[in-house]
Formats: structure tokens, sequence, C-alpha cells
């Protein structure tokens, strides 16, 4: 039998020596030391804390030494091993709130940051005014309704009381829509929408249409193709041109402020009986330039026309003339908007540069 072999020199185990420990170590702190980033640090510690790096190996070689070599062998690479990992873990902390610094800088919003500067976009003055109109007639009660743009001739003409060959249907300079069999025209004003309100919805009724209009006038300053109309329409019992003259003056200074003087000059229209337009105090010269080239010399600028609506109108549409009476009227909005805001000409109003619209402001 043989006893253990109290011979045995540790040193001779290559690993466990201890120069050889403390090159392991002095390696180990170099390399955490030198780790830039926690990838570097993290891919170092296959070689360093890993089963196969140096320490690995001297702690699985412990167990062969003779019991006397061990404690002191078991001391000396514990140690080593500690600080191994201790190295780790602080340089691991370093390297973590490094990359929090760096997100928190790099990362930061500076909100005084110039933007990308692309213009945005903006409603069209048309569009405000129009809802605001919109709103006005709702405040008081009333209904907003719409009717399409493409229209059918009979609601455009021959509901309203225009005879087939009544001049007022060339008087409107209609675009008629292909083929002319179809009947269909580009509504020449909002006034189509009384003959479907009064069909679609009975009486009594208070609606206002707004909308786009469309005639075959040349584009100028004061003259488009396509202009923007609001329609009132009210039959009710008892409904008398006073109630035109105070909805309208109502319209008006909603619109154009308190002080705006307005008249009512005798007109005809086939659909209502007795007919009007209403006109504003021109804005420019007030009335006291006879050379003023906004409203030629005449003081008054047309806004609109307007009337109680012909009986036969009435009729056509089923409602007892006998019972019921009613006003209507059509705005231009777009006269509206020039002399509410100076614009002096309308293509600026069609030409569609967000330049125009932006003068408007924000309001949504
Ligand atoms: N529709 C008419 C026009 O465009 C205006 C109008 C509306 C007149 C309602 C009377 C009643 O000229």
């Amino acid at each position: 039998m043989s006893g253990p072999n109290t011979n045995y020199d540790p040193v001779e185990v290559a690993v466990l020596d201890p120069e050889a420990v403390d090159a392991a170590v002095a390696s180990a702190l170099d390399a955490v030391a030198g780790a830039t980033s926690l990838d570097e640090l993290k891919a170092l510690r296959a070689t360093h804390q890993g089963d196969k790096s140096a320490l690995a190996l001297a702690n699985r070689e412990i167990g062969a030494l003779p019991p006397s070599a061990k404690a002191e062998a078991g001391k000396r690479v514990g140690q080593a091993r500690g600080r191994v990992n201790q190295a780790f873990a602080a340089r691991q902390l370093e390297l973590e709130a490094e990359r929090d610094e760096r997100i928190l800088t790099e990362e930061a919003v500076d909100v005084t940051l110039p933007t990308g500067r692309r213009p945005l976009g903006r409603r069209h003055p048309i569009e405000l005014m129009s809802e605001r109109i919109a709103d006005l007639f709702v405040g008081m009660g009333w209904e907003i309704a719409e009717g399409p743009e493409i229209e059918a001739e009979w609601f455009n003409f021959d509901a309203l009381n225009f005879d087939a060959d009544h001049p007022a249907r060339q008087m409107q300079d209609t675009f008629y829509v292909d083929p002319p069999e179809a009947g269909l025209v580009l509504r020449t004003h909002t006034s189509p929408v009384q003959a479907r309100t009064l069909l679609d919805r009975g009486v009594p009724v208070y609606v206002a249409a707004i909308g786009r209009v469309f005639r075959t006038d040349e584009l100028d300053a004061t003259h488009m193709p396509a202009f923007h109309q609001v329609e009132g329409l009210a039959v009710d019992e008892g409904i008398t041109m006073a109630h035109l003259k105070g909805t309208l003056d109502r319209l008006a200074s909603e619109l154009f402020g308190d002080g705006i003087t307005t008249r009512l000059r005798p007109s005809y229209f086939p659909f209502t009986e007795p007919s009007a337009e209403m006109d504003l105090r021109c804005f420019v010269c007030r009335g006291e330039d006879p050379d003023c080239r906004t409203c030629k010399g005449t003081g008054w600028i047309e806004w609109g026309g307007c009337g109680m609506v012909n009986r036969n109108v009435l009729t056509a549409c089923g409602v007892d003339p006998d019972r019921y009476t009613g006003f209507a009227f059509g705005m231009g909005i777009d006269r509206a908007l020039m002399f509410r805001t100076g614009v002096s000409d309308m293509r600026d109003m069609i030409e569609g540069d967000v330049r125009f619209d932006a003068q408007f402001g924000w309001e949504i």
C-alpha cells in the first residue's frame, strides 16, 4: 500500500504556479480595462472567466493536489478568480453607465432644432366662411341641406318655374352636360336645393344650402365660372318678407359687422314673387366715389337674389300655397369674402396658392 504522496510539489503543476495565476489575473485585468464596449467585455468573458479559462483550469487542478497543498492553492486561485470576477463586474457597471449616458445625449430631443420646414396646407377662406355661415343658421334652429353639383335640368329650371323657352335659361349661362338628352346641367345656382328640400322634407321647413355653382362666365377680377352661394329657404304658415329682411340683415351683420348698410332692390326671378336683390354698400368708396372701380360708381355691390317663394314652386313641390308662404335667398359667398377681406381679384381665390389661404389665419 502506498501512502499519500507527501513529496508532491504543487509548483510543478504549471497552471497552479503562483506566477501563472498572477499572470492570468493580470492578463484578465488588462483585457477588462481595455474593453471599450459591453460587447467587447462579453466576448472577453469566455477567455478569462469561462470553463476553459486559465483560472478555471487551475481550479480544476486543485482536486488533484495532496490535502496539504489544497488549502493554499485553493485560496490563491479563489482570490484570483474573485479579483477577475470583481473586475468584470466593475467594468460592466462602468460601461453600462457610459452607454446610458450616451443614449441620453444622443437620443435627446432638441425641441429648438429647426423642423423640416415643409409648408403646411391651409383651409381655404371660402371653406372657413361657409362653415361660419352654416353655424349661424344652425344656431337659429335651421337645418343644412345639400344637393348635387351635376343637377337635373328639371330641378335647376323646371321645378323653379322656368318655362322651357324662358329667356332666363339663357340668362343663366348654363353649362349643359353631354349628352344633351340626359337633361343634366352643372347647377347654375343653389336654388334647386329648394325644390329637393320641399319634396324630401315637406313643410314647415327652414334650411340653408351652401355649395358651388357654375356659369359660363369668363374668368376676370369679379367673375368666375365656378363660385359659391348660400341658399336659404323658410316655408311655414305666416312667413312674410319682413322675416326675409330680418334674416338677411342678421347674415350680413354676422359676416360684415354691425355697421353694414344693405338695401333691397326690386328684381325678377321666376321662382320668387315678389323678388329682390340685396346690395351691400360699396366697401371701397362707401358710395362716395363716382369713379369707383369696385362698384362702378353705383355705390352698391350686388350680393344676391331673394324673394317670396312663388306659389307655382310650392304647388310643383306638393305644398299648399294657400296655407303656407315662404321666403328664399341665394347670396354669393365669394362676393362676401371679397367684401369682408378686401380681396380685389377673385382669381386669387381659385388659383390654389397656399400663400393666399395662409393670410386668413388658422381658424378651424
Ligand atoms: N338663384 C338666384 C341666383 O342665383 C338667387 C335667388 C335665390 C333668388 C333664391 C331668389 C331666391 O341668381
